[in-house]
């Protein structure tokens, strides 16, 4: 959840890792704080809130000019976000300066003992315990990269760690388990990041981990070894994005420019799926087409945004391919001991590639011999590196901590998946697969048009930041883009929202009806026509009960126009497709309405762009 930055080179250290932690603030962002290593003495300092207190605090006492240093921003996990959690955390003889993301499950145990020892800690962290055992290494006489590897064989749970010496100033180490890392390779210097974001600006060549290895950077070069000091190598890579992708473009928010982005994210995604034969391919897919025959049951686990996504799959997988899909929620899937099987394919979406309840079931579908198909937006991170195939949406970096331009392709990959299971299965004729992908492939047009009346959107919004909540509706394949609306406007309005499926209000939900309830509903196309009647007789259901409802309908839709108090059109498009537009306006709405209410839309309270620990 949180950040880490990393640095040694011949660049002031201070503006490398203030830069690399403002590109990774989105990932945590209750405190942070930035060590340095200076003539044999560690130079730190540490503040709660955003980054904006450290700078101001260093702006007013200035750090020295050096060029090795680490960062952090925080999501607390053990102790409030004050100045004195915030990290880096320091060895007793303020050797050592460490920075860590994750939980260190023992460090109780390792506190006890530590603290019976005489020393005093200085924080309610998990992470000082690190400092302290980091220290305690370097006396006995070994240099940083093996006291790492030491410390680490004898910690339990996720971490990443990222630690200087002050008596060895031109290196830093680092190590992982089960959390983010990844490292920039320069001429003369090198970085160490959660993500590439950290050190985009200065290189675009990048080396990803494996599991429980530790990596030693200085200005010369990287070395890396497991926690038992095996040498081994990690995996160099070239990141195609570079630096505009990481800023705001012109927009007040990330968020804002990323829903802008999704007809290009869409249009990319869609990229050569198409083979010369006109046959779909999926080159990341690694399953056989044999394995993919041999499947006769589909779980998809997810967690969030990824989750709904994962929901829409169900309506397009079953339909198009006849085989039977269970959506289940990541951290919800271990504890039910799921049938698991070696004809079980398990989907996994996660737009981060990171998060711990999704990595965490993929690692026991796979124990059961089931096989793992990744859906990820994040190149080089863990879920698709333990998995048996992936296919990569394209949408670019996404840093506003909803995901908007991340859902939206993560639908597109849902749908090729289920087309190439069509495919290869042959559930589906040649023709209707071309066909279902020629409609895909005006989607980022579609989404054009509804971006065009963004205004609209905004206006209605406006009119209402005095609502203190708000219900969405939808059937069918808009039920889970009903759950997304509500979730942004949670997410980043803070406000009681929730989605229903219409067919569920007369069990419940409609109690909730009062004057003025403000109601968005996604009414499905047309051609649906039991699906489109019945919607349109919920939302009459709920506008005799004085209801305010906002309409979301296709094009020529004039049989909604009566029940409508606001009526918001978009494109005709397929019923399975629909959630691809319908999402739209649902996120700006939750933008707009989260501005006007002036809330930090980018970094919500209390939430961390990537989920890494359970
Ligand atoms: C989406 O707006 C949220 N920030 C959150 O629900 C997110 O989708 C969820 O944490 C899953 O993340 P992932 O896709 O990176 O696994």
């Amino acid at each position: 959840m949180c950040g880490i930055v990393g640095y040694v080179g011949a660049k002031p250290a201070e503006a490398v890792v203030i830069e690399g932690l403002r590109r990774l603030e989105y990932r945590g962002y209750d405190s942070a704080g930035i060590a340095l290593v200076d003539g044999g003495a560690i130079v730190s300092d540490k503040r709660a809130g955003k980054l904006a207190n450290l700078e101001k605090a260093i702006a007013d006492s200035p750090l020295p000019q050096v060029t090795t240093g680490i960062g952090h921003t925080r999501w607390a996990t053990h102790g409030p976000p004050t100045d004195r959690n915030a990290h880096p955390h320091l060895g007793r003889a303020r050797r050592v300066a460490l920075v860590h993301n994750g939980i260190i499950e023992n460090f109780a145990e390792l506190r006890g003992r530590l603290e019976s020892e005489g020393v005093e800690m200085a924080s309610d962290t998990d992470t000082e315990v690190a400092a302290h055992l980091l220290e305690e290494q370097l006396e006995t006489g070994v240099d940083l990269t093996v006291a790492m590897q030491n410390v680490c064989r004898g910690l339990e749970g996720a971490f990443t760690l990222v630690a200087v010496d002050s008596q060895d100033p031109d290196r830093v180490v680092a190590a992982r388990r089960n959390s983010p890392l990844v490292v920039g390779i320069g001429e003369g210097e090198n970085f160490l990041g959660s993500d590439v974001a950290a050190f985009i600006e200065h290189t675009r060549e990048a080396m990803e981990l494996d599991q429980d290895q530790v990596v030693t950077i200085t200005r010369e070069g990287v070395s890396v070894s497991g926690f038992d000091g095996t040498p081994a190598e990690g995996r160099r890579y070239h990141v195609d994005w570079d630096l505009s992708a990481a800023e705001k473009d012109g927009h007040d928010w990330f968020m804002r420019k990323e829903i802008f982005e999704q007809p290009r994210a869409l249009a990319d995604s869609l990229l050569g799926r198409r083979g010369t034969d006109g046959l779909l391919q999926l080159d990341e897919m690694r399953l056989s087409d044999q394995d993919l025959r041999d499947i006769d049951k589909i779980i998809i686990i997810a967690a969030g945004t990824s989750f709904y996504a994962g929901m829409v799959a169900k309506y397009a997988i079953e339909h198009w391919c006849r085989i039977p899909v269970e959506v289940e929620l990541a951290s919800e899937f271990r504890y039910r001991d799921p049938i698991l099987t070696a004809s079980t394919l398990v989907v996994a979406i996660s737009q981060s590639g990171e998060t711990a309840d999704t990595l965490q079931a993929i690692r026991h579908a796979r124990v059961q011999r089931s096989k793992v198909l990744a859906i990820c937006n994040t190149n080089g991170s863990t879920i698709p590196r333990e998995s048996d195939g992936v296919i990569y949406t394209h949408a670019g970096p996404e840093i506003g901590v909803a995901s908007t331009k991340g859902f939206l392709t993560q639908l597109v990959a849902c749908y090729l998946l289920a087309l190439y299971l069509a495919q290869v299965k042959g559930t589906r004729f040649g023709d209707e697969i071309s066909q279902v992908m020629d409609q895909l492939e005006e989607m980022p047009g579609h989404v054009e048009t509804v971006l065009a009346k963004a205004e609209e959107v905004y206006a209605l919004a406006r009119d209402h930041v005095d609502n203190r909540s708000v219900l969405f509706l939808g059937r069918h394949a808009g039920y889970p883009v009903a759950l997304e609306g509500a979730l942004k406007l949670k997410e980043i309005a803070y406000l009681h929202a929730e989605g229903f499926a219409a067919g569920e209000l007369k069990h419940g939900p409609i109690a909730l009806v009062e004057e003025g309830l403000p109601i968005l509903c996604v009414v499905p196309p047309r051609g649906r026509d039991q699906l489109h009647d019945k919607m349109i007789s919920g939302i009459q259901e709920v506008r005799a009960r004085g209801a305010r409802t906002l309409c979301l309908a296709e094009e020529g839709d004039t049989t909604i126009t009566p029940y409508a108090d606001v009526l918001i059109t978009l494109p005709q498009v397929p019923v399975l497709l629909q959630p691809i537009v319908a999402v739209v306006p649902l996120q700006l709405f939750a933008c707009e309405l989260a501005t006007q209410l002036g809330h930090d839309v980018d970094q919500p309270r209390n939430l961390a762009k990537s989920v890494t620990v359970e």
